[in-house]
């Protein structure tokens, strides 16, 4: 530690130094100071049980031991050389081996540049230029995912609604936006588009909102049927819902996936991944130079963040990882769906066991519409007594670690006990 600035001090300096006085990420009213298994502590020494989990990277807990040995092994060997290293083509070798659509791998740094190349990859292979997203589903930041992702009035289907300022307007041309879980309007769509589309994206689990019974399978029939690519972004799912990740969970493969999050076990790396014929496509000897699709980044690959990936993967395939993780979120969502219950909240717990949230809504919410139908002042009440008794997460979801403990779990209980006491009062 350097020196002893107090939390409050730290907060004024980044609202001189930091638009909105944060890194974009998260309210900047806490600053973090270290992490250890399911807990972290801020700068005020103020304790936590941590459901953010770094928005999902440390599945296998904060400061992991064998995550800090990889990662402290590689540092002091150099971190990083541009050229091909062995961690990175050993953690590329482990994902075609879990992930059921992955026969090759291409790393970058982040979530939204693999979705940005697997959208790029779909257009170079099937040589069209339209995408088709669904609304609410995030696929990060580029100008082309930034497409209704959160519109406050929503627009009418297939037209997108860009969620920022300084997308290109040419761009809406090339996107189009279907609801979540209908399947009719997705496969209508896809067959008037299919002389223009490339491909589908979506996340297979939708925030929180899982897919219901034949939507992924539904999808999955007719865009093989058109010729058009479909791509699944399990930057959240992946190694999460299962060690193949959504695609081995639900049971559905698609051509092309992207990975991200807890590959990297707490570094920067992310990855897409699917079939070779595709994958063909970032090689230009392999498809020559009108089908080759350029793409290069500096830290792709990292060996530093590929031991620490690699690390976090042998965690999870020990014996009982996943039956442990869902045993936990399992309880979890259970306890809170009964507790909001018995105090007359109308409320859905959704999601799947190791990741969830709720949503203070009397219907069953099966797309973003129905997440707008929650009650939003209450949640955000709900997040703050939260905040204030001990528990930390993100304005909608819960991020389960397998090293959450049965003592996190009831600590988490009684702080929902105590906040949901005072909902609304
Ligand atoms: C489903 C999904 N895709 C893509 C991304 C973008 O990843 P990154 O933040 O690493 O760019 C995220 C980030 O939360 C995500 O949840």
């Amino acid at each position: 530690m350097t020196t002893a600035e107090t939390q409050s001090g730290l907060i004024d300096k980044a609202r001189r130094v930091l638009p909105g006085g944060t890194f974009g990420n998260f309210p900047g009213d806490i600053v973090i100071r270290e992490g250890r298994g399911g807990r972290v502590w801020d700068e005020n020494g103020k304790e936590y049980v941590d459901f953010l989990l770094g928005s999902g990277p440390m599945l296998v807990g904060h400061a992991h031991p064998d995550v800090t040995a990889a990662a402290q092994a590689r540092i002091a060997e150099g971190t990083t050389f541009f050229a091909n290293n062995r961690y990175g083509i050993e953690l590329a070798e482990a994902i075609v081996a879990a992930v059921p659509c992955a026969e090759q791998v291409r790393f970058v740094s982040t979530g939204s540049e693999a979705d940005l190349y697997a959208m790029r990859a779909a257009r170079a292979f099937t040589r069209r230029d339209k995408i088709l997203k669904f609304e609410g589903g995030y696929h990060g930041m580029s100008d082309y995912s930034l497409m209704s992702l959160a519109p406050k009035r929503p627009g009418n289907f297939p037209q997108p609604v860009p969620d920022s300022a300084g997308i290109p307007k040419s761009l809406r041309d090339e996107i189009l936006i279907a609801p979540f879980n209908d399947l009719e309007v997705a496969a209508g769509l896809v067959r008037e588009y299919r002389q223009e589309l490339a491909g589908v994206i979506l996340e297979p689990l939708q925030r929180i909102i899982p897919p219901a019974p034949g939507f992924l399978e539904g999808l999955r029939r007719i865009t093989a049927e058109n010729g058009v690519l479909l791509i699944f972004d399990e930057v959240v799912t992946g190694f999460r819902l299962a060690y193949g990740g959504a695609q081995e969970y639900y049971g559905v493969v698609p051509d092309l996936c992207t990975l991200g999050k807890v590959i990297g076990g707490g570094f920067p790396l992310a990855a897409i991944a699917g079939r070779a014929e595709i994958m063909a496509h970032f090689d230009r000897s392999a498809v020559g130079d009108d089908g080759f699709m350029m793409q290069v980044g500096t830290l792709s690959g990292n060996p530093v963040a590929a031991a620490a990936g690699l690390a976090t993967l042998a965690i999870l395939q020990r014996p009982r990882a996943y039956e442990r993780l869902f045993a936990t979120g399992r309880e979890l969502m259970g306890t809170l769906a009964e507790l909001l219950k018995k105090r007359g909240i109308a409320a859905q717990v959704t999601g799947e066991p190791p990741l969830f949230d709720v949503v203070l809504s009397p219907e069953p919410v099966r797309d973003y519409r129905g997440t707008l139908r929650g009650n939003a002042d209450m949640m955000r009440r709900f997040n703050a007594l939260l905040r204030e008794r001990g528990i930390l997460k993100g304005e909608q979801k819960y991020y389960v670690s397998l090293a959450h403990t049965p003592e996190d779990v009831r600590y988490t209980s009684n702080a929902w006990v105590s906040a949901i006491e005072l909902l609304g009062t």
